[in-house]
């Protein structure tokens, strides 16, 4: 693998049969643009897909997706303690940057980018991006200061991979949104890709917390999408979103869930509440099992005529 700089550190995989792969790991911002530097010296496309660890099938996808569109492929590992409302949810945050680097060999990823805390934020940082609107309600409401954590770092990853592309899952829906306002206010020269939810076979959103389910919530935790679901296709066909999202809130709590923390019909470019689907809408959840917080979101089809209820779970852009 020559070409690319300043290759710290190699993580190995290697599948039976098959010849080992590696992933080369960067530390440091200098280090980084070296190799950047060394890619667009050959005109390459540089693709990034911003993660805290703990990798599934989720965000190997966004991988597989940037290698689509790009020659290159950055995936970044820190686990943003500014992004965290509280410290027992950072501590409790699964570290498994071994593993990750394994699987992200195995999808021959580029660089795996994994600076420690006092990199991103060396002593004196002052900086904070507060992104309204699109930030507001939802998990704004219940994760105070939750999106400026992630503004910030996204941008700081935007701007030290100086990447050509993003890629963002439509799991975390309103992060997504979150970072398309600010490229676009800050003027950031990289394209926001969105892409699909990937679930287990019964239907659960995968999530680095999902492991923090005994076997018991385990086998509740898929209500949550199927409620959604459901409810999606009764507001496609034009039923309002009051009565709908109380029975659904019902259906959460008597499958198991202990609190609901929200459930709103919104629409899908700007996040602004709908009483009716009457534009590209999306559901979106939040709702607790045990200690552990579980969001998902689906999009519902315009309800006039042509209703559809993206159970497919249709990219938005
Ligand atoms: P993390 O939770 O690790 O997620 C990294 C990316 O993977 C996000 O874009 C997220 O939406 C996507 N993702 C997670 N689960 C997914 C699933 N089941 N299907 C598809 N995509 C999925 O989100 C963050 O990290 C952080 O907030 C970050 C953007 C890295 C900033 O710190």
């Amino acid at each position: 693998m020559s070409g690319r700089g300043p290759c710290l550190r190699r993580s190995s995989f290697e599948p039976e049969g098959a010849l080992a792969v590696s992933v080369s790991i960067v530390r440091t911002v200098a280090d980084l643009r070296e190799v950047v530097g060394e890619w667009r010296a050959l005109g390459l496309k540089v693709g990034v897909v911003p993660t805290m660890g703990a990798l599934h099938e989720g965000h190997l996808s966004l991988v597989r997706a940037a290698f689509k569109r790009a020659d290159r492929v950055i995936v970044t590992l820190f686990v943003n303690p500014t992004q965290f409302d509280n410290a027992t949810d950072l501590g409790a945050y699964p570290r498994t940057e071994e593993t990750d680097a394994a699987k992200l060999a195995s999808v021959k990823a580029d660089v795996l980018f994994a600076p420690d805390v006092s990199e991103m934020y060396p002593s004196g940082f002052a900086t904070s991006i507060s992104v309204r609107g699109v930030s507001e309600g939802l998990c704004g409401t219940y994760r105070p200061g939750h999106f400026d954590g992630v503004a910030t770092v996204v941008a700081k990853l935007l701007l030290q991979t100086t990447a050509d592309l993003a890629f963002f899952g439509e799991k975390d829906f309103q992060q997504l949104q979150v970072v398309r306002r600010l490229v676009r206010d800050l003027d950031i020269h990289t394209e926001i890709v969105g892409c699909p939810t990937i679930r287990e076979p019964d239907g659960l959103a995968m999530s680095s917390r999902n492991i923090r389910l005994t076997a018991d919530q385990r086998q509740v935790a898929p209500h949550l999408a199927e409620v959604l679901f459901s409810a999606a296709e009764k507001l496609a066909i034009g039923e309002r979103a009051q009565r709908v999202l109380a029975t659904s809130r019902e259906a959460l709590l008597s499958a198991g869930f202990e609190r609901v923390e929200y459930l709103e019909l919104r629409s899908a470019d700007g996040l602004l509440p709908l009483e009716t689907a009457s534009e590209p809408a999306r559901l979106l959840a939040a709702a607790w099992l045990g200690g552990v917080r579980l969001i998902d979101n689906v999009s519902v089809g315009v309800c006039a005529g042509s209703a559809s209820t993206g159970r497919a779970d249709d990219a938005d852009g």
